[in-house]
């Protein structure tokens, strides 16, 4: 009797504890789900069939939620040191992501010795900066964070800050469904932003790989026949829709070079001199020219390549037209290239709201 009793008595505990568990249910789901949409970049088919398709790599696949979240980052201004400076602060949309300074200011004041270089189709380039010392666009991202004359910051420094705002935590787990933040998980997001950056939709894309011939006035028409006929713009600038053959060379501008470039970065003697050579899209927004910023305008570029070039400077490249005193291009042959030069600007990529500073 009193075995089934108690029997009885434990029973109705555990009924009761049981009850009492239906009665308090689980805290309620996370409002947020890890559920990325895989997303591919828009480029016209003869890209691809110049140049292939854009590598992405493995662990870094574009998807909406990265991109989002690489655009925020590259207007955010917490990533340097006094919180005044962003990416695009150097790298303005209107300039094609250059910098209209001949030299950036960093944080504290001091300037480089090199112009910021455009963000134009980079997603198809393997070699970065003008000496071409970063391979990757996630390695490259690393370095203004740190850069003294740039962000001049430390990455906790910046892990912190972005781990403390009340967005971030949130955007880094929608994008790579963890909300504990690190340095390589924000060099992948801005990484996957710069990708996107691409501009194929000039009035030479229509005119060349579209085939629509009625487009280019015949001043743009003279210019053009210049750049790939005894300008030999193309023997660098090449014509594979990137307007680089994504090298790095040396197009005379020193007898001495201040700037050892390439040489910075192999330590071989037969790189002095040697830089990226730069695509020409949007090379209308991107002034000043040239990796020390020394030609002001698209005339002082074609006066060089006409009548400035350094025969004797090292390593001068095979591809630079050897012409003696010089191309010595008339007035009129001057004023056609450049118009050509001008028909690489594509006002869509300059003004895509997709690029520009995001509102929250
Ligand atoms: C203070 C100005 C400044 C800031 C801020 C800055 N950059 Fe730059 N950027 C430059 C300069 C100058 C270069 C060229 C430096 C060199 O070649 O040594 C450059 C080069 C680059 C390149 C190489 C492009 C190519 O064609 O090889 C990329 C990509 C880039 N920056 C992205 C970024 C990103 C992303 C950020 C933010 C995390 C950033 N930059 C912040 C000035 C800046
Ligand atoms: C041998 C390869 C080569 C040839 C040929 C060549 N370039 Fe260049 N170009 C370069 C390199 C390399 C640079 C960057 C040099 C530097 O900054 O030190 C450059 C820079 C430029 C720039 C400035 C780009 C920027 O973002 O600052 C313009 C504009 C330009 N070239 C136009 C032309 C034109 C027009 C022609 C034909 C008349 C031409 N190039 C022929 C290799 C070449």
């Amino acid at each position: 009797m009193k075995k089934t009793l108690i029997l009885v008595g434990l029973a109705t505990i555990f009924v009761a504890i049981h009850a009492c568990r239906k009665e308090n249910p689980a805290p309620p789901p996370d409002p947020l789900v890890y559920d990325p949409t895989y997303i591919s970049v828009e480029y016209p088919a003869y890209v691809k069939a110049y140049i292939g398709d854009m590598q992405h790599p493995s662990d870094n696949l574009l998807t909406e939620q990265g991109v989002a979240l690489g655009r925020k980052l590259f207007y955010e201004k917490m990533l340097s040191n006094t919180q005044t400076i962003s990416c695009a602060s150097c790298h303005k949309q209107e300039n094609a992501f250059d910098d209209p300074r001949p030299f950036s200011e960093g944080t504290n004041g001091t300037f480089g010795d090199r112009n910021a270089m455009a963000i134009v189709n980079l997603g198809f380039e393997n070699r970065f900066f003008w000496d071409g010392r970063r391979n990757t666009l996630e390695g490259q991202a690393h370095d203004p964070v740190t850069n003294p004359i740039e962000m001049a910051n430390t990455w906790p420094e910046v892990v912190s800050r972005l781990q403390n705002s009340p967005a971030y935590p949130d955007l880094f787990f929608l994008a790579f469904g963890t909300r504990t933040i690190d340095s390589n998980l924000v060099v992948k997001a801005i990484a996957q932003f710069e990708r996107t950056l691409v501009s194929f939709n000039s009035k030479f894309d229509t005119y060349y790989h579209k085939g629509d011939t009625t487009v280019f006035t015949q001043q743009e028409k003279n210019g053009f026949e210049i750049f790939i006929g005894k300008g030999m713009c193309n023997n660098c600038h090449a014509m594979n829709s990137l307007l680089t053959d994504r090298d790095f060379r040396n197009n005379g501008l020193d007898v001495n070079p201040a700037d050892d470039g390439l040489q910075k970065f192999t330590g071989n003697a037969s790189d002095r001199g040697k830089f990226k050579v730069p695509t020409l899209r949007n090379i209308e927004a991107s002034a000043p020219y040239m990796h020390d910023s020394r030609f002001a305008t698209l005339e002082e570029v074609v006066n060089f390549y006409s009548s400035g070039v350094i025969q004797s400077s090292p390593n001068l490249d095979v591809h630079m037209p050897d012409f003696g005193s010089g191309l010595n291009l008339t007035n009129q042959e001057k004023a056609d290239l450049i118009a050509f030069l001008k028909t690489l600007t594509d006002n869509e990529f300059l003004t895509n709201p997709k690029f520009s500073a995001p509102n929250n």
